[in-house]
């Protein structure tokens, strides 16, 4: 089953952000990677043909460029996608027994959602947040930082309901449809990808 066969304009459009080009073709693997991820809350075996095929690249190198980033996902997640990082700093403040905790509450292991479609769990690489560990990653949204036990009950009980609280530390900036940089705060930083001036020649 295709995703882009009914979004040519969408397509166009972010292919209109890069070079004319084989290699500009390829740079756009990402935001079409993004698109999916965050239609479908994963990208299948299918999604990855069909874009490597847009991209004139293989699903192969579609799939090693996705293992790359823990946010992509291969998988079904839950509404709560709750990834634990796994390195060594949250590892010595205890996020081996966090996660165990948390496999054993939930009933769930990696690559299964809860029956109820609510939460997935994911280990994860340093998420760069090391002096505030052990730290948990909700979704794209932002870390829960020095998750104890009895904090990652109160946000399990909190998701449960659908009220989980926002983030101790959200994403900083995000990319808005418009290429937009913003800060979590709603402030603008950086340019938008619109103002860049085109390459001489059209070329990467
Ligand atoms: S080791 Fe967990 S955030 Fe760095």
């Amino acid at each position: 089953m295709t995703y882009f066969a009914d979004k040519q304009l969408l397509v166009t459009d972010i292919f209109s952000r890069y070079p004319a080009t084989p290699q500009g073709r390829r740079s756009a693997l990402m935001p079409l990677l993004r698109e999916v991820q965050d239609a479908l809350g994963y990208v299948s075996e299918a999604h990855m043909a069909e874009i490597a095929r847009l991209c004139g690249t293989t699903a192969t190198e579609v799939r090693s460029v996705m293992s790359f980033y823990s946010t992509y996902h291969t998988l079904p997640t839950g509404r709560y996608h709750l990834q634990v990082c796994s390195t060594l700093m949250c590892a010595l403040a205890g996020s081996d027994e966090l996660w165990d905790h948390l496999v054993s509450v939930l009933d769930v292991q990696p690559g299964e959602v809860t029956a109820d479609g609510r939460f997935s769990v994911q280990k994860v690489e340093c998420l760069g947040s090391c002096g505030t560990a052990p730290v948990v990653q909700l979704n794209d949204e932002g870390y829960y930082e020095q998750v104890t036990r009895t904090k990652c009950d109160r946000l399990l009980a909190a998701m449960r309901a659908d009220a989980p609280p926002p983030p101790d530390n959200p994403v900083p900036v995000t990319v808005r449809e418009d290429g937009r940089q913003m800060t979590a705060k709603g402030e603008r930083v950086g340019a938008s990808i619109h103002d860049l001036a085109p390459l001489a020649g059209g070329e990467a």
